[in-house]
């Protein structure tokens, strides 16, 4: 199976890590006008959960993964309103436990100790709706569905991302950044 990691690309990944803090600011506009950091440090000061700290790269990968987790979660709600056990089983395989997804988790929580096991728990979870769907057992798929719902539910709850850079990222980490490809890197 493919990598998640090899999506974005090993330069693309690079460039973004170091030279997006260096670069200039953008021309103010409405919309980054409003976007100062000092405004963004108040956010992050008001918002009291624990943070993820994130390189920018892993940042909005994560966020393009849980707008994923999201998608398949309508998906599944979609095709259990129409009774297709198929369909569910298919969109639950998105947000599915696999050795792929695990390595991913593991580097999202590498400066956030719990973060990984309560991730793991998500997917683990979320395989009980495709086992209740091969069961064709469609209340087993709905428990299933709400019992994976209060893991996403229990996570934001706790905790938020932090977009920190490179130097912060190995300090906590003692980690280089991930590279395109892991295959046969067993992560710790
Ligand atoms: C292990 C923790 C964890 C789990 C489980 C989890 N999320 Fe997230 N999710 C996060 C974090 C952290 C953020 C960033 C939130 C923040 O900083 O405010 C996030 C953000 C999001 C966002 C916003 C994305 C964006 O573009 O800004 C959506 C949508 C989302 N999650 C959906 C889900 C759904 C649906 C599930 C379950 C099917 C889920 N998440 C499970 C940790 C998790």
């Amino acid at each position: 199976m493919t990598s998640p990691w090899r999506s974005l690309g090993l330069a693309a990944f690079l460039g973004a890590t170091g030279r997006r803090e260096a670069a200039p600011a953008p021309a103010p506009t409405s919309a980054t006008a409003t976007a100062a950091p000092e405004a963004a440090d108040e956010a992050q000061a008001m918002d009291a959960r624990t943070a993820v700290p994130l390189l920018p790269m892993m940042a909005e990968h994560q966020k393009e993964q849980m707008r994923g987790h999201l998608a398949a979660v309508q998906a599944i709600v979609a095709a259990l309103a129409r009774n297709d056990f198929a369909g569910v089983e298919t969109a639950a395989a998105k947000i599915g436990y696999s050795d792929s997804m695990a390595q991913m988790c593991t580097h999202m929580g590498a400066a956030s100790p719990d973060f990984t096991p309560t991730a793991l728990a998500f997917h683990r979870t979320a395989d009980t709706i495709g086992d209740a769907a091969r069961a064709k057992n469609r209340p087993a798929a709905l428990s299933a569905l709400s019992a994976t719902l209060e893991t996403c539910v229990a996570c934001h709850a706790k905790y938020k991302e932090q977009v920190v850079n490179q130097a912060t990222w190995t300090k906590l980490t003692s980690m280089p950044p991930p590279m395109g490809d892991h295959a046969g890197h067993e992560p710790e």
